[in-house]
């Protein structure tokens, strides 16, 4: 029973020092960092798709496009930047998806 109690402690313990952590990032951040984003994406360069650096150049942060683009992520999207399509990500809700457009075209 004690350790019980002592490795719940720590448990909690730790996972307060990591959530200290996220609560710096962005919620749009956030999000991408639990999503399988990152596989085809990174800020900086190009992966499998566009980096969110480029992504920003070319998107004006307006409430137009962070419709448009979070409509793509939830539904998928090919032709604007290659070949390669983009994954649809059918779970994900509107809401989620624009915050991560937020943060995207926020990547300088
Ligand atoms: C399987 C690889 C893959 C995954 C996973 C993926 N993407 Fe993409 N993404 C792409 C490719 C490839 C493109 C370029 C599509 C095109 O040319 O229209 C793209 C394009 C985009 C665009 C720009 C769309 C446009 O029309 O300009 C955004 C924004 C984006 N991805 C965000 C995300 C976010 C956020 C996630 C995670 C929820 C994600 N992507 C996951 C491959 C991926």
């Amino acid at each position: 029973m004690k350790h019980k109690l002592i490795a719940l402690l720590l448990c909690a313990g730790i996972s307060s020092i990591v959530n200290a952590q996220d609560k710096d990032e962005p919620a749009g951040k956030q999000l991408i960092l639990k999503s399988d984003c990152k596989a085809c994406h990174t800020e900086k360069n190009k992966l499998v798709g566009p980096s969110y650096k480029d992504i920003a150049a070319k998107y004006p942060s307006n409430s137009k496009n962070i419709t448009l683009l979070a409509g793509k992520i939830i539904k998928g999207g090919s032709g604007v930047w290659g070949q390669i399509p983009m994954a649809p990500h059918p779970q994900m809700n509107k809401k989620e998806a624009e915050e991560m457009v937020k943060y995207i075209l926020t990547v300088k």
